[in-house]
């Protein structure tokens, strides 16, 4: 028998569910029942009927599978895949910025820790950060953390003044308008999409910054040909599977996210086997960082 199929077969018995982010290896998204943005996979967390979600994506996604699904036992097969950005968000150090601000609105991307996000009043992905900051009345002046670029990209679209934490994702910030450049002009009739973790700068240059979904969503149903993809790699396996028409150009050098690549088959049987690592937080921390994150739910339903 494959890993695939052993993992397969015990992910049946005991009854788990297997949720991967669309950056993972493609052989984990191919072994999962449901891949997914972090807004997708926190919904499907959220609804999940299963005792078990195996959670391959980084820590703070599978912390939010065990906020919203606190009756599940939530496996994170590598404890050390973690997201440099959402860790440049010390809890003490927002608990300062959220003092200093009393009045402020505090919106924390997902990306964030459960002890950060105990302290904000509403959660964003990058699918719905326009529309939570548009739903926060004018009046209210907004602390946004802790994505810098995001918040920056989030400002240019809606016209909104935040204030921004300085925190960036090490895989995007790479990408440079200089190689959009040199793609745009090797392939003169490709769009050019990327991620709003990119720099402003970046984001100026693209036909459309989305999040991962969007970012499929926009290969498959756009009506042009060629598309130049900035964003981490790992998108490329969906994109190719679910649009073989289109001719996609991957920026060179296109980045990776390498905890996002941590996690690999061998990991997830052996957590399944062994039924560990769980992700275990405190009811009280658990209650706490439920609230923006329902809200957030709410707000982007609507
Ligand atoms: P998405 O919500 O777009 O999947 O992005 C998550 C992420 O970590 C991007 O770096
Ligand atoms: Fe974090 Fe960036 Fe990796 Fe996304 S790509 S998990 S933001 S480090």
């Amino acid at each position: 028998m494959t890993l695939h199929d052993r993992i397969r077969a015990l992910a049946r018995e005991r009854g788990a569910v297997i949720l991967a982010h669309n950056y993972t290896h493609p052989e984990v998204q191919d072994v999962a029942d449901f891949v997914g943005d972090s807004l997708q996979l926190s919904v499907e967390a959220k609804n999940a009927s299963a005792p078990v979600i195996v959670f391959c994506g980084v820590r703070f996604m599978a912390e939010t599978a065990k906020i919203l699904s606190p009756g599940a036992t939530v496996l994170h097969p590598v404890v050390s895949a973690g997201c440099p950005m959402a860790d440049m968000a010390p809890a003490d150090k927002v608990a300062q910025w959220r003092a200093d601000h009393p009045n402020h609105v505090l919106l924390a991307y997902v990306n964030s820790t459960a002890q950060c996000k105990a302290q904000v009043d509403v959660c964003c992905t990058s699918a719905n950060a326009e529309k939570i900051v548009k739903a926060i009345p004018p009046e209210k002046p907004i602390l946004f953390l802790p994505d810098r670029n995001l918040g920056a990209n989030v400002m240019a679209a809606t016209g909104r003044k935040m204030d921004l934490w300085p925190g960036f994702c090490p895989t995007h910030n790479r990408i440079e308008p200089a190689m959009v450049q040199a793609a745009r002009a090797a392939h003169p009739d490709a769009r050019f999409i990327c991620h709003p973790e990119c720099l402003p700068s970046v984001v100026a240059l693209a036909d459309a910054a989305l999040s991962t979904a969007g970012m499929l969503r926009y290969v498959r149903e756009t009506d042009a040909r060629e598309v130049i993809v900035g964003t981490e790699n790992g998108i490329l396996h969906r994109m190719r599977k679910e649009a073989p028409d289109k001719i996609l150009h991957p920026l060179s050098p296109l980045p990776t996210c390498p905890n996002m690549k941590k996690i690999e088959l061998e990991d997830i049987l052996r957590a399944l086997e062994t039924m560990s690592p769980t992700v275990e937080i405190p009811e009280s921390l658990r209650d706490r960082a439920r609230l923006p994150i329902e809200r957030m739910l709410e707000l982007s339903a609507k």
